[in-house]
């Protein structure tokens, strides 16, 4: 059975109220009553009402307040205001304010329950859409951006955070994070979405070109000029403009940068006219800007200007719950593209990949599931089908506990048959390197070249 409605009435006239909380309340509603505007307040922040019904005219806290207090704190609660017949003006007033309707004294009963029905119904349209487009907002917002891992979730949270503004962002992250996809996510779903989202990765192109490039130049600016040519900045007016591997951009255009973001306004390469833009800067760098700034090699005042808001995406082995998800994301999105929608990424490939570190985080996962896929004729993708570096399987162990026997068991050939297990799984573990592989077993790495030594492990 669906919940009643709740109602507020507001009323200093003692008799009225009775009146119509009766009629209110046998029409179905569940009717609660305030005979001034502070106890009105006070209710309200009780319990959340459905509508309220409110006296235009009250000793202290008017009808008004109420309404504009409602409003403010509480959208989701509808008002209708009760005025004499001679203040139809303050009843125009009152619905410019937000009132949903207004009652005129004396009641009409057979038309007040019709409003009322009315205004209700009316709200829960409004509210029922409301909710619709927050899920539709929350489902696709990020959806093409996969990580239920906490860090994720904080990414995302600050995200949403960010996307309705126009701050300067910083990415910081990674070779392979996700940096590009986060920033273009950031555009497409803030006011400037339908405006140009431009990205320039500054590592990319040679230092001398990487200014006409951003800003663009007039004819003759040098040799190879032949026309006037507009740079990216303007090309992204409006939008947003992402500016990747930021630690590359050469001094000078450091400065040129910098005036940029605090004056909105720069000039192309070979001219003295001004151009205004209104761009959103969203920047992106996979090394510590912080010892750049250090070294003197990055300007300490843009750094700061650039850094307003940072987002950090951690590497890959530091989010490894997000490993199977990726996975199978990565499975279907390949497998439709290619043309094999009925691909499938097996249990054991799933938790080869989940031990793997991924020094190339997402992006080397997607290569490496698109490479196995093309390379796998079934349907399933199992473990022997992922690259040796990740399905490779620890020698199986055997150190179960050892009984003496009768006979005599050579302790000194049990110890030494674990230690040469353990070392072999420690250099597998450890890619070879034989200092992680001491890492591993916590031992130093003389100890180790030792032991393998003494134990003639084969070194390979
Ligand atoms: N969380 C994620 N969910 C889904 N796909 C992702 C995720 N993170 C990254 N990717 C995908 O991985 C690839 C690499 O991401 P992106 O280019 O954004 O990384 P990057 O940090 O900019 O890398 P680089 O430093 O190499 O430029 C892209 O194809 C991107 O779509
Ligand atoms: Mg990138």
């Amino acid at each position: 059975m669906p919940q009643k409605s709740q109602i507020l009435l507001v009323d200093d006239e003692l008799e009225s109220c009775k009146t119509l909380s009766l009629l209110l309340g046998q029409a179905g509603y569940s009717v609660e009553i305030s005979h001034s505007g502070e106890q009105a307040l006070a209710a309200i922040k009780k319990q959340p009402f459905d509508l309220i019904i409110s006296d235009l005219v009250l000793p202290g806290i008017s009808g008004i307040d109420i309404l504009k207090q409602v409003k403010e704190d509480y959208p989701d609660t509808c008002v209708i205001l009760i005025t004499g017949k001679a203040s139809t003006e303050t009843a125009v007033e009152a619905m410019r304010e937000g009132a949903l309707d207004y009652i005129t004294k004396p009641f009409n009963v057979e038309r007040l329950k019709i409003q009322v029905a009315k205004a209700l119904e009316k709200n829960r349209l409004v509210l029922e859409n409301k909710y619709l487009r927050q899920q539709l907002h929350g489902r696709y917002r990020f959806d093409n951006i996969i990580g239920t891992s906490q860090a994720m979730q904080r990414v995302f949270k600050r995200m949403e955070k960010v996307t309705g503004t126009d701050s300067t962002i910083l990415i910081l992250g990674a070779s392979g994070t996700g940096k590009e996809l986060v920033a273009r996510a950031i555009h497409y779903n803030s006011p400037r979405k339908d405006k140009p989202f431009i990205a320039i990765n500054c590592g990319a192109i040679p230092a001398d070109l990487l200014e006409s490039e951003l800003f663009g130049h007039v004819r003759g600016a040098f040799t190879s000029a032949f026309s006037d040519k507009a740079g990216k900045f303007e090309v992204a007016h409006g939008g947003t403009i992402f500016l990747d591997e930021i630690g590359n951009m050469p001094q000078q255009l450091q400065v040129k940068l910098l005036r940029v973001l605090q004056e909105h306004e720069f000039e192309r390469v070979g001219s003295s006219q001004k151009i205004q833009i209104d761009i959103r800067l969203i920047s992106a760098t996979n090394v510590i800007l912080q010892e750049q700034v250090k070294t003197g090699q990055f300007r300490e005042d843009l750094y700061y200007r650039l850094n307003v808001i940072p987002i950090h995406l951690p590497p890959l082995k530091e989010r490894r719950g997000d490993i199977p998800q990726l996975a199978r994301f990565f499975g279907e999105k390949i497998g439709k593209e290619m043309n094999r929608p009925q691909i499938s990424i097996g249990a054991d490939a799933i938790n080869a990949m989940e031990a793997y570190d991924w020094p190339g985080n997402v992006r080397e996962m997607e290569n490496i599931i698109e490479r196995t896929i093309a390379l796998t004729d079934s349907p399933m993708i199992k473990c022997e089908d992922l690259p040796s570096d990740i399905s490779k399987k620890l020698p199986e162990t055997s150190m179960t506990s050892t009984k003496i026997t009768r006979e005599g068991t050579d302790m000194n050939q049990v110890i030494s048959d674990i230690e040469r297990e353990m070392i072999q799984q420690a250099m597998v573990l450890g890619n070879g390197v034989k200092a992680r592989a001491a890492d591993l077993l916590k031992i130093n790495r003389t100890t180790l070249v030792e032991k393998i030594k003494r134990l003639k492990i084969e070194n390979n």
